[in-house]
């Protein structure tokens, strides 16, 4: 069985979409199998995916319809969706639908992010909350498979922050997500692993021109946050081949 990670957070435009895309293409680059699952009709994560897996046949991307799910048979298709690649990486919106719980329940590891402003800090300890009422729902002992991702700044962090983040780390594990930094988003439009940039295959069509310096920290941005995130799971950290 694969790994499923599961991007979710109850606050809408934290980055979510955006880290999954960053992930995946870590992952690739990596030299793992990769499925990625969208979830929201909405979705950019989905789009990126459909684009990305055009070009690269150890990705396939998937739309689960959150309008036909409930919370069993949905756990049992996602579940069966985790045969097969390596990894499954799977998006939720922001607005938590019907999919949001059993994609909860079934993961490996939830990634939640977050800035350090009051409103993304409320809807971060929701989602953390969210996640523990669905195990306590079932009975069951909630894993511990729930982290913050901190989507850090090009400033430095203040000394107000730093608390803030030792208090939410007593709650949960914190991780470094991606820098919030304008070369990513462009690599974001240019919709493509950074591997594949260095090949010099075509970004999608209207996509904004990214620099190579600007690559060259989009890139080591999408890496150093893959590998963290990697080293969660010890035995799938060697890259393959
Ligand atoms: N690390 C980052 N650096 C720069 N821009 C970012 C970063 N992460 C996200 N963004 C930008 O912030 C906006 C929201 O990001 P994203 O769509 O990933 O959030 P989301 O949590 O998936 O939102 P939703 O809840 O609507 O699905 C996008 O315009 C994206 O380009
Ligand atoms: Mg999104």
């Amino acid at each position: 069985m694969g790994i499923l990670i599961v991007f979710a957070s109850l606050k809408g435009g934290v980055g979510k979409s955006t880290h999954a895309a960053a992930l995946t293409a870590g992952l690739l680059d990596r030299g793992h199998t990769v499925r990625a699952i969208e979830t929201d009709p909405q979705g950019s994560f989905g789009a990126w995916a459909d684009e990305t897996a055009a070009h690269h046949e150890s990705l396939d991307s998937i739309f689960m319809d959150p309008k036909e799910a409930d919370f069993e048979s949905t756990n049992e298709q996602i579940v069966q969706l985790c045969d097969g690649p390596d990894f499954i990486v799977l998006d939720t919106p922001g607005n938590a639908n019907r999919m949001t719980m059993p994609a909860l329940y079934s993961a490996d590891l939830v990634l939640a992010p977050f800035s350090l402003t009051e409103w993304d800090i409320e809807g971060f300890n929701r989602t953390k909350e969210t996640y523990q009422k669905v195990f306590e729902a079932m009975n069951e002992e909630t894993p511990d498979s729930f982290v913050g991702l901190y989507v850090g700044t090009v400033r430095f962090i203040s000394n107000a922050e730093r608390e803030k983040l030792e208090n939410l780390s007593e709650t949960a594990f914190i991780r470094k997500g991606l820098t919030h930094s304008p070369h990513i988003s462009n690599w974001v439009e240019a919709c493509r692993t950074p591997a594949q940039l260095d090949e010099g295959i075509l970004p999608v069509e209207g996509s904004r021109p990214i620099s190579n310096a600007a690559r060259n920290k989009a890139k080591n941005a999408i890496y150093e946050y893959t590998s963290k995130i990697a080293e969660v799971f010890d035995a799938e950290n060697e890259p393959k081949g």
